[in-house]
């Protein structure tokens, strides 16, 4: 376990520039963990830097800066002080058709430029039925993680959101939850020597929070949905890093 847990929050292709000013005001009230990570739309960006709270990209492109119309790079995000990059959401995977060595390549890309990482791995509904969430979970890991160095492993964080949970209202038990944590976190320590902090989500919320937050190896928790609503998000935060 790390020392506090870390709260994302995955506001995705949500809430207009209006909505963003109003949910920042009321944001910035509370009194926020430096343990809170949020991700904006890409354009949101500037918005959110420099806070009491820490500030991530929901994605970066495959490659160092160039001709790449409506990408983002690494760097550029580095250059306006964000901190982390969400890498190889399931969205992101199955409507861009993101590899695993495609992750790999962002990963890279984001480490070299000193951002951390918030890798995302998950089983579909289908691997699950057919009882392969640990082989599909193994592979993400693997390819995702083959290769970097050492020094850098340290910053990525890796967060585990079957497919199936997200944004669909159901939760895997807390049980299987734990187990699932507990067979990556074997697995990473194997991969790269190191033991990483590992998230859960999917359909994570202001009702289910306090019965997830007793899983005891989760190191936190990925928010979609419930982060776009601040009254919603700040009662998860409470409960998970309250001040
Ligand atoms: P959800 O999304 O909380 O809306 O299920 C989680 C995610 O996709 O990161």
């Amino acid at each position: 376990m790390v020392s506090k847990k870390i709260v994302v929050g995955n506001m995705k292709m949500n809430l207009t520039a209006q909505e963003i000013n109003q949910y920042l005001k009321e944001f910035e009230k509370k009194e926020i963990s430096k343990n809170v990570i949020i991700c904006p739309s890409t354009i949101y960006l500037p918005y959110f830097v420099g806070k009491k709270f820490q500030v991530g990209i929901q994605n970066v492109a495959a490659y160092e800066m160039g001709a790449y119309t409506g990408e983002v790079a690494a760097k550029q995000a580095k250059s306006i002080k964000v901190d982390y990059a969400i890498i190889g959401h399931s969205e992101r995977r199955s409507y861009f058709h993101e590899s695993d060595d495609i992750i790999r390549e962002k990963i890279t890309l984001a480490l070299k430029e000193k951002l951390k990482v918030i890798l995302c791995i998950g089983e579909t509904e289908e691997e699950r039925d057919s009882l392969k969430t640990y082989k599909v979970l193994k592979k993400q890991l693997k390819t995702a993680l083959q290769g970097l160095d050492y020094k850098e492993v340290f910053n990525i964080v890796i967060a585990y959101e079957p497919v199936w949970a997200i944004g669909t209202g159901r939760v895997p038990s807390n049980l299987e939850i734990h187990d699932t944590i507990a067979f990556i976190k074997e697995i990473v320590e194997e991969l790269t020597q190191h033991k990483l902090p590992v998230l859960y989500g999917g359909s994570v919320t202001d009702t289910n929070i306090k019965t997830l937050n007793k899983i005891e190896n989760v190191d936190g928790y990925l928010v979609g949905g419930a982060s776009t609503k601040v009254d919603k998000f700040m009662k998860i935060i409470e409960v998970v890093v309250p001040q």
